[in-house]
């Protein structure tokens, strides 16, 4: 399959950020959003980042002018009709999810494969919201997009090999490393990282150490770039809580148990970056 345009719906943190990856390789990409506002946001955004490539010079106005001219902003579905891979990346809600999907199914050329980037709902579960289960994958890309290495490619239960094979080589055209994983909660990375993190939260609560030696003691022992208690005021303590809550249903193992200090903390609204306070002050 020679994907030469891509369709990516949700112009928002990660919407367009993957645009930005395909353009910037040369990809074509009509990235559609619910109204011109939220369109516009997204251009903008692309073009700030595009403009700190720039300054950081590994970027020229003219390769900056040319990837801007391969992208279409449109609030119309109908635009997609172009691309031979259309991405969904809106909000995470499953009802939403399913909805977009059903419509993107509807109206889509029957060859046209479409991938999620959900971060936590079932790709089997998606898959079945269309009519094209074997022509459907999760493509999970990390934020921020452009600088993120990784895309962990997840083959829901009917996903053909077809399929996995041309979005897994679209990934290593955009400069990334992907993986590939079955479907399950959290998939691979997140089934790791947030329980690693819950785990710092109950090293914490428990007076081991203070928050800066606990992230101290991970940056400089397990030579990770970030400790887990800043990562986690990073991603947001209520997503942390919300993932955690979700592998206790579907494992109904209580080894991934929310540590009750992060319950605790969600519930003063201490969500970490976004609200000012998080395991730290900012
Ligand atoms: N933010 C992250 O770090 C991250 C990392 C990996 C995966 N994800 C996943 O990527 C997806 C998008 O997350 P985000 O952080 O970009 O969210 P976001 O809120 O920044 O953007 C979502 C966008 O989707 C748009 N949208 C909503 N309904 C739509 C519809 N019917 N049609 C078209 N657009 C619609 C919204 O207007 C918004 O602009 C989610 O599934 C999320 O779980 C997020």
């Amino acid at each position: 399959m020679n994907i030469q345009t891509v369709g990516v719906i949700g112009a928002g943190t990660m919407g367009n950020g993957i645009a930005q990856a395909c353009a910037a390789q040369g990809i074509a990409v009509v990235m559609v959003d619910i109204d011109q506002a939220a369109v516009d946001r997204g251009l903008a955004t692309i073009g700030s980042s595009f403009d700190r490539l720039i300054k950081k010079d590994k970027l020229t106005q003219a390769q900056k002018a040319q990837a801007l001219a391969l992208i279409t902003g449109s609030t119309s579905y109908d635009d997609l009709k172009s691309a031979q891979l259309v991405i969904e990346a809106a909000t995470e809600n499953a009802a939403l999810k399913i909805k977009i999907l059903g419509q993107l199914d509807a109206m889509l050329p029957a060859e046209t494969v479409i991938a999620t980037n959900t971060s936590s709902i079932s790709i089997t579960q998606l898959a079945a919201a269309t009519r094209r289960p074997d022509r459907f994958i999760g493509m999970h890309f990390f934020n921020p997009v452009p600088m993120m290495a990784l895309v962990e490619i997840i083959r829901g239960l009917a996903t053909s090999d077809e399929t996995h094979d041309a979005v897994k080589a679209l990934a290593i055209a955009l400069g990334k490393s992907p993986i590939t994983v079955k479907n399950a909660p959290g998939f691979v990375v997140n089934r790791i990282l947030v329980p690693m993190i819950n785990e710092a939260l109950f090293v914490l609560s428990e007076g081991l150490a203070s928050a800066e030696d606990i992230d101290a003691g991970m940056k400089l022992g397990c030579n990770h770039p970030i400790g887990p208690l800043a990562l986690a005021d990073m991603i947001g303590l209520d997503v942390c809580l919300a993932v955690m809550e979700v592998y206790v249903q579907q494992y109904a193992d209580s080894k991934y148990r929310p540590c009750p200090l992060l319950k605790e903390m969600v519930a003063a609204g201490w969500l970490g970056r976004k609200t000012g306070r998080g395991v730290y002050r900012y």
